[in-house]
């Protein structure tokens, strides 16, 4: 009887590819959480930088922006995070946000999702989660 069970290495190698399949499909297409983070990041320059909403966020940390966003695109992709932050009603509802403004951001980030080559469908599934926020996020006509 040899120690080596090819059996059991197979059976390891069958359920390691299970717990894998387990986190989502979205958040594996999005490069789960360090793929995440750099679209975080890098949306949230794009928005800062943009001449139409950037002074809008002059103040709030970036730092902390791109944390909360990365969390909530981690949670709303199903990875492994969980979004703390506030509220979409309370974070925004001193903002005046309209619907030009929501559909500026929208497109800002999937602009941002294209320049990261992240695929087609991802971005539509993303993007899906985030446009029912809409009731939450616009405020004035
Ligand atoms: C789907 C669309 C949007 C999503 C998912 C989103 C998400 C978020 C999140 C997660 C935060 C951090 C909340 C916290 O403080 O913990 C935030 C804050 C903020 N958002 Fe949005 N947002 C959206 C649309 C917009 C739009 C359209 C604007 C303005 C044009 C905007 C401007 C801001 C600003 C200025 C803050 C910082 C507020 C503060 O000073 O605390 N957001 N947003």
């Amino acid at each position: 009887m040899t120690f080596f069970k090819p059996w059991i290495a197979a059976a390891v190698f069958v359920l390691a590819g299970a717990a894998h399949a387990q986190t989502a499909p979205l958040y594996q297409s999005l490069g789960e959480k360090p793929g995440i983070a750099a679209l975080a990041s890098d949306f949230v320059d794009r928005l800062k930088a943009n001449p139409r909403i950037g002074k809008m966020f002059d103040n709030i940390k970036p730092a902390y922006l791109k944390e909360q966003f990365t969390d909530q695109f981690c949670e709303l992709s199903g990875g492994p995070c969980k979004y703390d932050g506030e509220t979409m009603k309370n974070s925004h509802a001193q903002l005046a946000i309209d619907k030009a403004q929501f559909n500026l951001v929208v497109e800002i980030l999937q602009g941002t999702m294209d320049a990261r080559g992240i695929p087609f469908t991802a971005q539509n599934q993303l993007l899906a989660k985030l446009a029912p926020m809409h009731r939450e996020i616009i405020t004035v006509e």
